[in-house]
């Protein structure tokens, strides 16, 4: 294959969710542009319409009326948040600081998921929680008037971070967090920022203070890195050419990936950096390139922790051995991650390993040929149309519908880069 010319992809799906989230918390009219229209996205705009926000149909232009901080009404119905973790974790924190009670569930595969590792400091704070179904969704959340908290995350993750920072903005209290190792993506902390609020970091600590204002905004949401990743795979695996991925977020905690693809001699690269609402957006520049395997330490996980199935798929296509270090939390993501990653790639003929919370992957030069499970999961489904675009690879997915929750579009989209010709 050869690719060639400039391309887009959707909105950022955790900016878009965090966008819509603080529109709710204020008084008056937000607009958010570029906004990502995705089954999840639309997972958070239908949860804050049943809390009162008055979000337009969701379009790459959306907006949002609001009555202020505090001013969320009780849902009259169950919250949906579909196959959406982000919605549910940071709603869970939104909500903790409302004096109201809501009930919330998701898909099966969100209904699996666990919800501990935020009701635990949520309760610690003051917001009260009745459990439907053990350490998942449905649960039912009553919140409140909080008191501050000083928390050390058992786990790294943004979702369990931003959604203790919800609650100290939502409850106009102090919060402290740190994560066990390496650093999630930080745009709750940077969009906090951008409304006044001090956020303090300090030796693996996040600090929230009070004092800032949530105030009407107008935000422009850049293309999502992680949905980028997957046409920079495509043109990594690509014969010859040069793919340029236009207006992507480049947030330092989130291009993780972009380290790692040039520590396995991939040919990627940034220009022209702007910034917007305190988030660095560049182009991506990415050419073909012959790959060779890497080890990925477990402090590298958090900032490419999405990137992963991706990643994967591309080092089961480099010379040698990759190994990711302590990736146990890909268990607990819209699939077992894990495993089915693994089992995906010896489906096509590759060799992958787990050993503990390690994946192991080793390079094939055959191409891939095989049935791959996708389980529902728009990134394994992704990762997976992107080897099948290698040479003489006869890989199918078995649903490739799933990718609508982070990528509208997709398939067009890969399929797109595959028909350019010669500039
Ligand atoms: C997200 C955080 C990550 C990521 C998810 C989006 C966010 O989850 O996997 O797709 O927007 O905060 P964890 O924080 O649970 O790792």
């Amino acid at each position: 294959m050869r690719v060639g010319g400039d391309v887009r992809v959707p909105g950022d799906k955790s900016i878009t969710h965090r966008a819509l989230l603080f529109s709710a918390l204020a008084r008056g009219t937000s607009r958010i542009q570029g906004a990502l229209t995705s089954l999840d996205a639309r997972s958070t705009a239908r949860v804050l319409r049943r809390l009162g926000a008055e979000v337009s149909p969701l379009r790459d232009g959306v907006s949002v009326k609001a009555k202020g901080r505090g001013r969320l009404r009780a849902p009259d119905t169950v919250l949906d948040c579909g196959n959406s973790g982000t919605t549910a974790r940071l709603l869970l924190g939104l909500l903790a600081g409302h004096r109201l009670s809501a009930t919330l569930t998701g898909d099966s595969s969100l209904r699996r998921r666990p919800m501990r590792r935020v009701t635990t400091p949520l309760s610690r704070m003051g917001a009260r929680f009745q459990e439907n179904a053990g350490d998942g969704l449905p649960l039912t959340i009553r919140g409140g008037a909080l008191v501050p908290l000083r928390y050390e995350m058992p786990v790294s993750s943004a979702q369990i971070k931003s959604a203790i920072l919800l609650a100290g903005l939502a409850g106009d209290v102090e919060v402290d967090v740190r994560e066990p190792h390496g650093r999630s993506r930080d745009h709750t902390e940077r969009m906090l920022r951008a409304f006044g609020y001090r956020v303090t970091e300090d030796d693996g600590w996040v600090g929230f203070r009070p004092g800032g204002k949530i105030t009407p905004f107008e935000l422009d949401v850049p293309g999502d890195p992680s949905s980028a990743a997957f046409l920079a795979g495509a043109a990594i695996l690509a014969e010859e050419g040069e793919l340029r991925i236009v207006h992507i977020g480049v947030n330092p905690t989130r291009i993780g990936f972009l380290t790692v693809l040039r520590r396995m001699g991939a040919d990627v690269s940034t220009e022209a950096t702007t910034e917007h609402f305190g988030e660095p957006v560049a182009d991506l520049v990415v050419r073909p390139a012959v790959l060779r395997g890497t080890e990925v330490a477990a402090g590298e996980i958090p900032g490419l922790i999405d990137e992963i199935p991706l990643l994967a798929v591309l080092a089961s296509r480099a010379a040698g051995t990759t190994i990711f270090r302590g990736v146990g939390e890909l268990r607990v993501k819209e699939s077992d991650r894990l495993s089915l990653i693994a089992e995906n790639l010896r489906a096509v003929g590759g060799r992958a390993d787990i050993r503990d919370d390690d994946l192991l992957i080793d390079g094939e030069a055959a191409p891939p040929a095989g049935l791959v499970r996708s389980m529902g999961d728009h990134r394994m489904a992704m990762a997976f149309a992107v080897l099948g675009t290698v040479d003489g690879a006869r890989v199918r997915v078995d649903d490739m519908a799933c990718a609508a929750v982070s990528f509208p579009h997709f398939t067009e989209t890969l399929r797109g880069l595959r028909r350019r010709g010669p500039r």
